[in-house]
C-alpha cells in the first residue's frame, strides 16, 4: 500500500445537454419537493431531540429544504463519551486501513453523490453549479486524496540511527478528543476540518454551521457509508455558544480545529485560556479566520487581467469566501479606462435562482448577512467620503440578494476599505501614480488581517518591490491573478495575523498539528 502525490479532481463543465448537468438540474428539483430531517449523529446512532430548525433556500426563503436537530448540553456531553469511546480502536488501526476509508469517500462524492452533494450546497449555500462543484465535489475530495498521501508520507519520518541505538518516532494522535467547528460558505472545509484529525487517529465532533448543516450532513453520511467506524466523527449541529460552553472548556479537549470569523476565534481562545488549568494537554488551536483581501495594481498593470480579477475576484459566490478580493488600489493613471470596463462587465452579471445555470451571482446566506451587507451601503450613502458608484441594491421580499457593488473611496482607511463585510462589495481606493511606496504601506497596514490579496503589474522591478512590501499582509499571495481559488496540493491555503494561525489547509503543515509525537530511543 504505496500511495502516489494525487491528482487534483478535474472541474466538470455542466454545459447544455452534459450528462452531469441533466442529473443535477434533476437532482435540484428532487431536492426541492422531498424536505429531508437531518438527525445528530453521535457513536453512529442517529439521535432526534425536542429542537429543531428548518433549513431554507437563500435565494427563496420561503423554500424549505428540511429541518435538523439541534444539539443540547446532553447530546454534546453523549458526543464527548462516544468519541473517548472509539478512539483507542480508531488510533490503533493500522494507517492502510484508516486511509482507505477516506479513499473510498472520495470517490462516492465524486462518483454516485456529485449530483446530490452539488445540489445540496447550490441550494442551501446559494451557489451557482460550477462554485458548487469546485467546493463540495473538486476541493474536497482533494482534501480527502492530498491529506491521505501526506499522513503517509509524515509516517515515514524517521530519526537517524547509531551503533547499538534505535531512535523512532511514533505518531501518535492527540491525547483527547478534537472539535472542529466549521463555517457555512465551504462545504469542503467543513469535510476537511473533521477528516483531517480523524486521519491522523483522532475522533472528532463536528459541529456545522447552522446555515449549512444539509451538505454538510451529506458529507458525514458519505463518510458512513465509506466504513467510517461509529464515534470517529460526531455530527453535532448545535449553536454556537453551547458548543463553546460544553465542549470548548471540556478538560479532554486536545485539539481545536475552527474556520470562521476573527470575532468568533478569539472569543474561544479566550475561553480556552480561561480553562487552561483544566485541560488534560494543551489544546491545539488551529483557526483560518476572516480576510480583508487585497487587489493592488502597479500602473504598468495589464488591465484586462485586472478587470477581470476584480469582477470574479469580488463577486464570485457573492463575496462570501474568505478569499475575496473587498478593496483594491488603483493608480490613477489606469482609473478612467478601469472604471468603465468594471461598468462594462459588471452589467452583464445576472443574479438570481440557483437553478438558472446563466446567474454567476446569487443570493447572500440568510437575513443576518443581507441586513449587515445594507448597513455598510447604508454608511457609504450617508458618507462624504466614499460613493456607491456601481450597483448598491439589494432585495431580502424573495431571497437575500446584494448587487455586485463598486464603492470609490477617497481615503485608504475609509470603514469599508477596512472592515470585512463578506458580501459582494468591493472597495476602490485611487492612488496618485507618485505615491506607490506610501499607498502599499497603507494596504499592509490598514487591517488587522493576512489572507489573501494580489498585485498586477507587468514590470518585473514592480513586482519585486511589491512583494516585498507586502510580505505578511497574505498568506495567499497571487502575482497577476484573483486572490480566490486555491487548489489543494497547489496552493497550501490561510493566513497570519487576524487572518488564522496560518496552518495551511490542506498541507502537511496542518495534519502534523494533530500529531503527538512520541521519541524512543532503545539501546541494545
Ligand atoms: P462564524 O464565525 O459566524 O461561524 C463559524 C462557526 O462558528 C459556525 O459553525 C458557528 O455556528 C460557530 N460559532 C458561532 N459562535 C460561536 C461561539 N460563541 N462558540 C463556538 N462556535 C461558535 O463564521 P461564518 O459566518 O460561518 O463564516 C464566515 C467567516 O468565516 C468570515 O469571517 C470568513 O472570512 C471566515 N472564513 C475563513 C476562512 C479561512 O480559511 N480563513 C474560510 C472560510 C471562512
Ligand atoms: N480556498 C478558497 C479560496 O482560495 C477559500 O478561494
Amino acid at each position: 500500500f504505496q500511495l502516489k502525490l494525487p491528482e487534483n479532481e478535474p472541474i466538470k463543465g455542466y454545459m447544455p445537454g452534459s450528462p452531469e448537468r441533466v442529473a443535477l438540474k434533476a437532482e435540484l428539483e428532487r431536492q426541492l419537493v422531498n424536505p429531508v430531517e437531518v438527525p445528530i449523529i453521535i457513536g453512529g446512532k442517529e439521535i432526534r431531540t425536542e429542537n429543531k430548525e428548518k433549513m431554507i433556500c437563500p435565494h427563496d426563503h420561503q423554500k424549505v429544504l428540511g429541518q435538523y436537530y439541534v444539539a443540547g448540553e446532553k447530546e454534546l456531553l453523549m458526543a464527548i463519551d462516544a468519541a473517548e469511546a472509539a478512539k483507542e480502536e480508531w488510533e490503533n488501526m493500522p494507517w492502510e486501513h484508516r486511509a482507505t476509508i477516506f479513499l473510498k469517500a472520495a470517490d462516492l462524492l465524486t462518483g454516485k453523490y456529485r449530483a446530490k452533494l452539488s445540489a445540496s450546497c447550490m441550494l442551501g449555500q446559494s451557489k451557482n453549479p460550477f462554485q458548487a462543484e469546485i467546493d463540495v465535489i473538486c476541493e474536497l475530495a482533494d482534501f480527502l486524496r492530498f491529506n491521505t498521501y501526506y499522513v503517509q508520507e509524515i509516517y515515514k519520518q524517521q530519526p537517524n540511527n547509531s551503533s547499538g541505538i534505535w531512535n523512532r518516532v511514533e505518531y501518535r494522535a492527540l491525547d483527547g478528543f478534537v472539535a472542529a467547528i466549521t463555517p457555512f460558505n465551504f462545504t469542503a472545509i467543513g469535510g476537511n476540518l473533521a477528516t483531517a484529525p480523524a486521519m491522523a487517529g483522532n475522533t472528532v465532533l463536528w459541529k456545522p454551521s447552522s446555515t449549512s448543516v444539509l451538505s454538510n450532513y451529506y458529507v458525514m453520511q458519505i463518510l458512513i457509508e465509506a466504513g467510517l467506524p461509529a464515534g470517529v466523527i460526531n455530527f453535532v449541529p448545535c449553536r454556537g455558544v453551547d458548543f463553546g460552553k460544553v465542549v470548548v472548556s471540556h478538560p479532554k479537549m486536545a485539539g481545536f480545529h475552527f474556520t470562521g470569523s476573527t470575532s468568533v476565534f478569539n472569543n474561544i481562545w479566550n475561553q480556552v485560556g480561561g480553562n487552561i488549568d483544566k485541560y488534560v494537554t494543551y489544546p491545539r488551536l488551529v483557526g483560518e479566520t476572516g480576510g480583508k483581501d487585497f487587489i493592488f495594481a502597479h500602473e504598468s498593470a495589464d488591465i484586462e487581467a485586472l478587470t477581470c480579477a476584480i469582477v470574479l475576484g469580488s463577486f464570485e459566490y457573492q463575496g462570501q469566501k474568505c478569499s475575496a478580493a473587498s478593496r483594491a488600489y488603483i493608480p490613477e493613471s489606469l482609473w478612467s479606462d478601469l472604471k468603465r470596463r468594471l461598468e462594462k462587465e459588471i452589467g452583464k452579471i445576472k443574479m438570481g435562482d440557483v437553478r438558472d445555470f446563466k446567474n454567476l451571482v446569487n443570493a447572500v446566506i440568510d437575513q443576518k448577512s443581507f441586513r449587515n451587507i445594507q448597513s455598510y451601503l447604508d454608511y457609504v450613502r450617508e458618507s462624504k467620503d466614499a460613493d456607491i458608484i456601481i450597483g448598491g441594491g439589494s432585495d431580502d421580499s424573495v431571497g437575500y440578494f446584494v448587487e455586485p457593488t463598486i464603492i470609490l473611496a477617497k481615503t485608504p482607511t475609509f470603514k469599508t476599505m477596512v472592515e470585512e463585510i463578506f458580501g459582494p462589495v468591493m472597495t476602490i481606493y485611487v492612488y496618485p501614480n507618485d505615491k506607490l511606496e506610501e499607498t502599499l504601506k497603507e494596504c499592509d497596514t490598514a487591517t488587522t488581517y493576512g489572507l489573501t490579496g494580489s498585485v498586477f503589474a507587468q514590470d518585473r522591478a514592480a513586482i519585486i518591490k511589491m512583494a516585498k512590501a507586502l510580505d505578511h499582509a497574505a498568506g495567499n499571495f497571487y502575482i497577476n491573478d484573483k486572490p480566490t481559488g486555491a487548489v489543494v496540493g497547489q496552493q497550501p491555503f490561510g493566513g497570519s495575523r487576524g487572518s488564522g494561525t496560518n496552518d495551511k489547509a490542506g498541507s502537511a503543515i496542518n495534519l502534523y498539528r494533530w500529531m503527538s509525537q512520541r521519541t524512543i530511543k532503545e539501546t541494545f
